[in-house]
């Protein structure tokens, strides 16, 4: 019989590359909750509808990425490519406006989307979320950016740049797009990739940021968005940055940066990290003020992120992965079977007593036992045969020095509570 084996693109994770999301997770739920951030588990499956409506149907993952299927009632059901708009989706369905003005919100979990896999591009890949709904300020965009760059610092990553952006408003953006469709229109088209020519019709934002060499030179001279913002957008994309500079947080403009999800209004920026090859962008996010309009909810402004695990997990390292794995303190191990039950009772009381290990419960010689703890990582080895049990007493074994001294049973939970 073949052996079967995980979908392409999705991936089985094992110590010590899970220690590794745990660590993500643990420094998140710190960072995000001294922030006034609540976590929230939403769905993985969600309508069809949900992300077409609020990513835009000319979008690369509305279009080409999503794995959507008919249910047996032939609904069509999406998993979920990206987490904000099931929390926009969330933040509706449960009227969170009428309970507070600004609710906080950071998910973490697993997203789907049909890209080429490649190191730091998996078709299932994690990400950690933070959406902060109903605050409009610029004071806001300079917080969750602090916030975001606290998170990255906290996980020991260096080598980072904030790249920022505005894409303005429905105020000012229509006229922007046509001042950015009279440029395309005079460029030599054949000269584009045949993405960025799908985009000239679908979606003219997007050809700003295609990393197509040939179609970054012929679009260099295109007009920037920041340029052509509302007094108001400008104010409040000047605030952000005056906010970031008080604050001695580097940014970098790029005027090209336009994300690939079409909610995005005034702030967009990324974290691009400059030393893990063409997945580079760790994280991205914006402010997506039409978004729970757009999905028949109150119109209240938006702004979050998205940190990508797998990214981060590829710059932290295994070996960070291999040192945050936790050191049992004790492995249990029996000669003969008469001395299972009791093995396995005084494991339990080590345990009460605040000390983590197992054990193996079959019987077998000295040596292949302790070859077991130490494969096992732990510090002491607990031996008990038929001779310590009939004295009620266990053989412990320090594995780092090599000592070893006999307990009494009925003494074990002292002896642990000495460790520390
Ligand atoms: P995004 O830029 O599409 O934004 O994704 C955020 C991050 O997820 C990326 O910077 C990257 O690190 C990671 N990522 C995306 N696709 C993959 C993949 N196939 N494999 C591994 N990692 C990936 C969003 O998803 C927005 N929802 C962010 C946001 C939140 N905007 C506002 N609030």
């Amino acid at each position: 019989m073949n052996v079967l084996k995980t979908v392409k693109g999705f991936a089985d994770l094992f110590p010590p590359q899970s220690n590794l999301y745990t660590f993500m997770e643990n420094t998140a739920r710190s960072v995000f909750s001294a922030h006034g951030y609540l976590e929230l588990r939403l769905p993985i499956l969600e309508y069809t509808e949900l992300f077409q409506r609020g990513i835009g149907t000319d979008t690369d993952i509305v279009g080409k990425e999503m794995f959507t299927f008919p249910d047996r009632k032939g609904r069509s059901l999406t998993l979920r490519p990206e987490a904000t708009a099931g929390v926009v989706r969330a933040y509706i369905e449960n009227g969170c406006q009428s309970r507070e003005k600004v609710s906080r919100f950071f998910t973490c979990g697993p997203m789907f989307r049909y890209e080429r896999p490649q190191a730091g591009r998996m078709r299932q890949f994690h990400q950690i979320n933070c959406e902060c709904i109903g605050a409009p300020e610029a004071q806001t965009d300079a917080e969750i950016l602090l916030m975001l760059m606290t998170f990255l610092g906290d996980l020991g990553i260096g080598n980072l740049r904030l790249d920022m952006n505005t894409l303005g408003c429905h105020v000012c953006r229509p006229a922007y797009r046509q001042t950015l469709d009279a440029f395309l229109a005079a460029l030599d088209q054949d000269k584009l990739c045949p993405d960025c020519r799908r985009r000239l019709v679908t979606n003219p934002l997007r050809v700003l940021d295609c990393k197509e060499p040939g179609c970054k030179e012929i679009t260099a001279s295109a007009p920037a968005v920041r340029d052509h913002v509302c007094a108001d957008c400008a104010a409040h994309f000047a605030t952000v940055l005056d906010i970031l500079d008080a604050e001695k947080q580097p940014c970098h403009i790029n005027p090209r940066l336009v994300r690939g999800l079409d909610y995005y209004t005034r702030t967009t920026f990324e974290v691009v990290a400059t030393n893990i090859g063409a997945q580079g962008a760790v994280a991205g996010g914006g402010r997506y003020d039409g978004l729970a309009r757009d999905l028949g909810g109150p119109d209240v402004p938006g702004i979050g992120f998205a940190c990508g695990m797998e990214r981060l997990a590829l710059l932290l390292g295994a070996r960070k992965g291999g040192s945050l794995a936790p050191r049992p303190d004790f492995y249990f191990v029996i000669l003969e079977e008469a001395c299972a039950k009791r093995a396995l009772f005084a494991a339990r009381v080590l345990r009460r007593a605040g000390l983590a290990g197992t054990g193996d419960f079959s019987p077998g010689s000295l040596k292949s036992k302790l070859r077991l703890a130490a494969r096992a990582g732990a510090r002491y080895c607990m031996i008990l045969g038929e001779s310590e049990l009939a004295k009620q007493e266990v053989l412990i074994k320090n594995m780092d020095e090599g000592s070893q001294a006999f307990v009494p049973l009925a003494d074990l939970a002292h002896w642990a509570s000495g460790l520390f």
